[in-house]
């Protein structure tokens, strides 16, 4: 097949790299200049495992093309992608600047009829409205289809891979079978739908998602509390089928570009519909509020931050990515700032000088730079290199051996064998004694 994506972000690149490394061409539209020509040198804009060589392998083999020239890119390619990005937008609805951008530009450069795949995440009845637009006076056919993506960054390559499903979204045949024969490498079960349902899976399986974290994290602060310990009971009831253990990981709270950012659409969705969707709205602010324990916790400790040196460790939304975008990291450090706090952040993969221009730290050039003289270390990212650290040289370097943890990387009998104040998230330091009741 002829393929054409239209945005070489996290999404539209490990899409273009895998349809090409699948045996299709592939023209992969980006209209960030510099980011194209930082593609064609080799030099990704995002960092996910795999990508640079699967990109490099397939630029090499002659199937995989970058280009800022829209209208070109678009003309004789059996199937057309948009992978652009739909961020947050005025009242928690995403802003589609970017998407009709593109599909105004297919209107007015097609030369022949197409196939329009809207693989970002849109709200619900956008794929209705795409279609009535492309094909309202014009000799052109534009055969629209919704096909939401579930990667996850860090581990996109493999969920493309072997998603758990595929969703598709279509309103006619033609369309049905040409996804079909795409997907064939996949052997997944898939779901052929119609457009508003295959939306609004890809909104409500993020929704669930964000609210099952924001429950796991509600019952670990209460382990804290009364002396269970979130690990053997995360166990516990993972085991029981109607939950299952994915996503039942403490720590401090979602971020990233989707989560929050389909949690807030569903929220305007269900005002601007007059449904109740208070339960949402809920996990945003206990969301908040898991950001925010992580600094209370600081300041129990030290007794407040005014001229404390903390030391941050991991500011990307997880693991095994660079992206920051509404990342825990941002609300944290801005609010130990806030409260009189200097911050040393370290992250492996992130855009410090970037990152600067939002938020006020200094950045390090390793851990044990970071650490260096610090009140206190805070572990915001589950990054493997913060396992491996020399737990000896890290308490040697801090001014005081103080760890908020929040992402459980160590066990507790270690780190006090170290002599570390060790802050965990669900494990209490001790069992409370409970008063005898008969
Ligand atoms: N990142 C994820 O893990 C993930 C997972 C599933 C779904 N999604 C959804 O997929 C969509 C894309 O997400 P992303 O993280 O890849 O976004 P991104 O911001 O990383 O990439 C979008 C790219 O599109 C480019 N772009 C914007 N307008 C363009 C235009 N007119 N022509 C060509 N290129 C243009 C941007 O410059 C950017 O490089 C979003 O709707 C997101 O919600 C993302």
């Amino acid at each position: 097949m002829r393929i054409c994506i239209v945005g070489a972000g996290y999404v539209g690149l490990v899409s273009a790299a895998v349809f090409a490394d699948w045996g299709h061409h592939v023209v992969c539209i980006e209209n960030d200049l510099q980011k194209v020509t930082r593609i064609q040198e080799g030099d990704l804009p995002v960092f996910e495992p795999g990508l640079p060589n699967l990109v490099k392998r397939n630029v090499q083999e002659g199937r995989l093309l970058f280009t800022a020239d829209f209208t070109h890119g678009i003309q004789e390619q059996d199937l057309i992608m948009i992978a652009v990005g739909t961020p947050p937008g005025d009242n928690g609805h995403p802003n589609l600047t970017a998407l009709w951008n593109v599909v105004k530009a297919l209107k007015e450069y097609a030369r022949s009829s197409m196939m329009v795949a809207i693989k970002s995440t849109v709200p619900i009845g956008t794929c209705d409205a795409v279609s009535r637009y492309l094909n309202a006076d014009t000799e052109f056919r534009f055969d629209v289809v919704s096909t939401p993506e579930f990667l996850r960054q860090g581990t996109a390559i493999a969920d493309f891979l072997s998603p758990d499903r595929m969703v598709i979204g279509c309103r006619t045949d033609s369309a049905k079978q040409i996804l079909k024969k795409l997907f064939e490498p996949l052997e997944c079960p898939v779901v052929f739908t119609d457009w508003q349902s295959a939306e609004m899976i890809k909104y409500a399986a993020n929704v669930f998602l964000a609210t099952k974290i924001s429950y796991i994290n509600t019952i670990a602060n209460l382990c804290e509390e009364v002396g269970a310990n979130i690990h053997q009971v995360a166990l516990g009831i993972g085991l029981d089928h109607r939950i299952g253990p994915a996503f039942l990981k403490p720590g401090v709270g979602f971020g990233g570009s989707c989560l929050p950012k389909d949690t807030q659409a569903i929220v305007a969705l269900g005002e601007a519909n007059g449904v109740d969707v208070s339960l949402f709205r809920e996990v945003l602010r206990l969301n908040h509020e898991q950001h925010m324990r992580v600094v209370k916790k600081l300041e129990k400790c030290l007794g407040g931050l005014e001229g404390k040196k903390i030391a941050v460790l991991g500011l990307a939304f997880k693991a095994n990515t660079n992206d920051v975008r509404e990342a825990p990291s941002l609300a944290i450090i801005s609010r130990i700032v806030e409260l009189g706090g200097q911050v040393i952040a370290y992250d492996p993969a992130a855009d410090m000088e970037a990152l600067r221009r939002l938020l006020d730290f200094i950045p390090a050039a390793d851990p044990y730079e970071a650490v260096t003289g610090a009140d206190a270390a805070v572990v915001l990212t589950e990054w493997e290199e913060f396992y491996g650290m020399d737990l000896q040289r890290v308490g040697d370097l801090m001014n005081n051996r103080l760890i908020i943890d929040g992402r459980n990387l160590f066990a507790p009998q270690v780190m006090s064998q170290y002599g570390f104040h060790y802050v965990p998230v669900g494990i209490p330091k001790q069992a409370p004694v409970f008063p005898i009741t008969k």
